[in-house]
């Protein structure tokens, strides 16, 4: 074994015995609902939990059409980045209708939603200025943050008054970016907006919300929590990989702010446009939408149920409404022995664990999809209960009593 790879496997050694290890799934037949997952020789169906495609997008007949119409159109790849060889009819189409919907000026389409990020953060903000993050901020918002120069900052999650804090502290700053999730990944909470963009006027900070969980489950038509609330950020970031179960990233923003970031934007320029069929998907499930626009209240109502359910039985389930529902269970032998358990029932829900999470935070992230049944929460429910009870019963007979 070569000297790397022996650090190498005395660092998984490590991450193993930490309870951190990460492996790759090998998964069959993917969809909203149920995943084949291959294990031990075996091939077993298992219910998905741990799906984003929240509508169930990516299975409708309409979606795979889109995507199979532009693959038959312009081949299976773009072949080039968007400035050079790679700018194809169905990338604006997509950019254009996103405009459309979203009511904003102009948007960018980027290969992935994390190349979104990196791209428009570091376009935005350099040597001289700051960048401030709520402290849960996804990973790509950090890495923008860090490859862009600026000076990083960061605000107690959901607190206004202390982001109004960092950016008092950080008046110097030549331009201050403040970044927030409008649904947060892990937790499926939401941002206090409102509040978060009237101190951003205030303190003359640029606004920009990651609506990467919030496109097509909350607001008039899944139009996104920005919608919603009637609030307009400097930049909104967003994906097609969630809700519009396909891929590629979304900027949307005023004109110049677009071509800033077509000019400066390095994940951009450098690197080949999305796949013509995850553009074409992208475009039908967007319509879809539109044709349906009541599918994100569909989807919040069996969400909620979930919620009540597990919150019933004594789960840690944070109050909210999104279809992120987060069963917090704490250190990582005791949620990797759940995720354990319910793979055993016949449910898909991987264990959460640091760094995704805070320390002391893991936990199983559940995700309710319009592709799931009511007969599928139910059922998870059950098995819930019954881990519950067996639980409760072995602390009780810990503690001696009867
Ligand atoms: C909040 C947030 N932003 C950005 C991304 C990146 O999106 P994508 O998977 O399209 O790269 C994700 C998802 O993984 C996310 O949860």
């Amino acid at each position: 074994m070569s000297d790397l790879a022996a650090a190498a496997a005395a660092e998984l050694a490590a991450l193993e015995a930490a309870g951190r290890l990460r492996r790759r799934p090998l998964i069959d037949s993917p969809d909203g609902r149920v995943v084949q997952l291959r294990d031990q020789g075996g091939r077993r169906t298992l219910v998905n939990w741990a799906s984003n495609d929240y509508l169930g997008a990516s299975g409708e007949l309409t979606v795979r059409n889109g995507a199979a119409r532009a693959l038959r159109s312009f081949g299976a790849g773009s072949g080039a980045a968007r400035l050079l060889a790679g700018g194809l009819a169905i990338h604006r189409r997509l950019e254009l209708a996103l405009a459309r919907w979203l009511g904003c000026e102009e948007v960018l389409l980027t290969t992935t939603g994390f190349q979104a990020n990196l791209a428009a953060v570091t376009s935005l903000v350099g040597d001289g200025d700051a960048v401030v993050l709520d402290r849960l901020c996804h990973a790509s918002l950090y890495d923008g943050a860090r490859l862009s120069g600026a000076r990083l900052h960061r605000f107690l999650h959901n607190d206004p008054a202390d982001l109004a804090r960092v950016l008092a502290g950080c008046a110097g700053a030549r331009r201050r970016l403040v970044c927030v999730e409008s649904v947060y990944s892990m937790d499926g909470d939401e941002a206090p907006l409102a509040p978060i963009a009237a101190v951003c006027r205030e303190h003359g900070a640029v606004l920009l919300v990651d609506e990467a969980h919030a496109l097509g489950v909350l607001g008039a038509g899944g139009r996104g929590l920005c919608a919603e609330l009637g609030v307009r950020p400097d930049v909104l970031v967003a994906t097609c990989s969630k809700s519009l179960g396909s891929q590629g990233g979304i900027i949307a923003a005023a004109a110049p702010v677009v071509e800033l970031v077509v000019n400066r934007g390095r994940p951009f320029i450098y690197s080949t446009a999305p796949v013509p069929a995850a553009a074409g998907a992208a475009c039908a499930a967007l319509d879809l939408l539109r044709r349906d626009p009541g599918l994100p209240a569909a989807l919040l109502a069996r969400a909620a149920g979930l919620r009540q359910g597990l919150a019933a039985q004594g789960w840690s389930v944070p109050a909210g409404r999104t279809p992120i529902v987060p069963v917090l269970v704490g250190g990582e032998a005791e949620t990797l022995a759940l995720a354990a358990r319910l793979r055993e029932l016949g449910h898909y829900a991987p264990a959460i664990r640091p760094p995704t999470v805070p320390e002391g935070s893991c936990r199983l992230r559940l995700t309710v999809t319009l592709a799931h049944r009511d007969a599928d929460v139910r059922r998870l429910l059950k098995v819930m209960e019954g881990i519950r009870k067996k639980e409760e019963g072995g602390r009780r007979k810990e503690e001696g009593l009867p």
